[in-house]
């Protein structure tokens, strides 16, 4: 007879109710799947003395998060945040649990103490449901593509930007109006920081860059640029140019190490992730046998989240029935992470210039002086609140330095003919 598994659950929030309502609604199919019957054993969550539905009888319910995690085969972490999430996780791998977590931003900071933490303990850590929510990801790039060659992961992975930068563009709203409709939805959280300052999207850039390329890559190394800066401006430019702008995570294989980045960019509107609106993810992976491939879906909320949070709970139970183990952390490639100065990228960018003889060629002798070739150049009236006369003067680049595009930016926001700086954002997706 094989013994009973016990699961340990913590957080009983948008996710973990949905994890705890799959394991009680699909026991029997979950069950043959693992080969073992399994128990929770408790679910870990602050206040006791919320009501939790049908799913969370009460009596499961616990606020001593460290004895539950004690005594558990699979640790399911659902509560997010760095501690005590951490410090719990680390304790069940020590304990010889397996774990299960949907924790981006906890593995991009602390991967790799996790990882070598499970190594130690020849225990399981799954993380699905850290990218992209139900959107199978993460597996295909740690096992489908083990034998190929990934050269760039590039992808819509936070579902709240699209949703805003989708409204401004269908609609018409501001940033700030899309923000709050999109917080009105449930999409945005009350703080939206994480996710409009492209916080949430480095994590998970960290991620998928650690496992495409075989080396550990940290939040640190990520260099991120969120959408608070969008303007109407900007999504009307993108659209005159038959653009929209996109929030993108990459993680790139370059011939010199590795490049992780998050920011926004005008993408052609006949590229397939300019096409992903709302709330949705879309990932691209390139590989060199493979060929591109993307990934489409529900990059959160909590039944697609509790999707595969179940399919790594499934996969580590069947482990453990076997005596078997996943994969571990591969990062024998340790390559070298290159900073984004490195890198070259076309730019749109869009200035407040005063509307007099000389402007425009004192405009393009910056650019020229640093080595940027213009390719495209666009110019209107600018209506001024001192009564001058100004013009917004939009110019598209050829592939430029990212460090001289700073360097031209520095000499523009100081030169007699620019106001200021309106806005500036590199052009993908040619
Ligand atoms: P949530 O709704 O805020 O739920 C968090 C749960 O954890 C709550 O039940 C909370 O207890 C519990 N908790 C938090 N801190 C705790 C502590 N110190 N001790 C005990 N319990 C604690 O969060 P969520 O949206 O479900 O997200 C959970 C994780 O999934 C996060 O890592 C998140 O990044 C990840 N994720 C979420 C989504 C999504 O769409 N929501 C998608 C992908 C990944 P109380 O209920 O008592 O407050
Ligand atoms: N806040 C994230 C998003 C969901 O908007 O996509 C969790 O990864």
């Amino acid at each position: 007879m094989t013994p009973t598994l016990r699961i340990a659950v913590l957080g009983a929030g948008t996710v973990g109710a949905e994890v705890m309502r799959l394991l009680a609604e699909q026991r029997e199919d979950l069950e043959h799947r693992i080969g073992a019957p399994y128990r929770v054993t408790g679910v870990a969550v602050r206040d006791l003395t919320r009501e939790r539905g049908a799913h969370i009888p009460r009596e499961l319910l616990t606020d001593d998060a460290k004895s539950l995690v004690a005594d558990a085969d699979i640790v399911v972490e659902v509560m997010g945040g760095i501690e005590p999430a951490g410090t719990l996780l680390l304790k069940a791998i020590a304990s010889g649990a397996s774990v299960v977590t949907a924790n981006k931003a906890l593995l991009a900071q602390q991967g790799a103490k996790l990882y070598e933490a499970a190594d130690k303990n020849g225990v399981d850590i799954y993380y699905e449901a850290a990218v992209a929510g139900a959107i199978p990801l993460v597996r295909p790039i740690r096992e489908s593509l083990a034998g190929d060659s990934v050269k760039r992961v590039l992808g819509i992975v936070n579902g709240t930007t699209n949703y805003i930068l989708d409204a401004m563009s269908s609609t018409g709203q501001s940033f700030s109006q899309a923000l709050a409709k999109a917080q009105e939805l449930g999409y945005a959280e009350a703080d939206p920081t994480a996710d409009v300052d492209g916080l949430d999207a480095a994590a998970k850039a960290a991620i998928l860059g650690s496992l495409a390329f075989h080396t550990r890559v940290s939040m640190a190394d990520v260099t991120a640029e969120g959408i608070r800066e969008i303007s109407s401006a900007d999504i009307r430019a993108a659209e005159r140019m038959g653009r929209v702008v996109k929030l993108l995570s990459i993680a790139e294989r370059l011939e010199n190490g590795v490049s992780a980045r998050v920011y926004p960019v005008m993408l052609r509107k006949n590229h397939p992730l300019a096409s992903v609106g709302g709330a949705y993810n879309a990932v691209f992976v390139e590989a060199e046998a493979a060929g591109s491939l993307m990934f489409y879906g529900q990059g959160a909320g909590g039944a697609p989240t509790a999707s595969a949070v179940l399919g790594d709970l499934v996969t580590a139970a069947r482990n453990r029935v076997v005596s078997g183990h996943g994969p571990r952390e591969s990062r024998y490639a340790d390559l070298a992470i290159v900073p984004l100065s490195e890198l070259h990228s076309r730019f749109y960018v869009s200035l407040q210039v005063h509307d007099r003889p000389g402007v425009l060629a004192a405009v393009a002798s910056v650019l020229s002086e640093n080595g940027i070739s213009v390719a495209t150049v666009h110019q209107e009236p600018l209506p001024g609140a001192d009564g001058d006369e100004y013009a917004a003067l939009e110019a598209v680049t050829h592939l430029a330095s990212e460090s001289a595009m700073q360097e031209a930016l520095a000499q523009l926001a100081n030169s007699e003919s620019v106001a200021r700086v309106l806005s500036v954002l590199r052009v993908e997706g040619e």
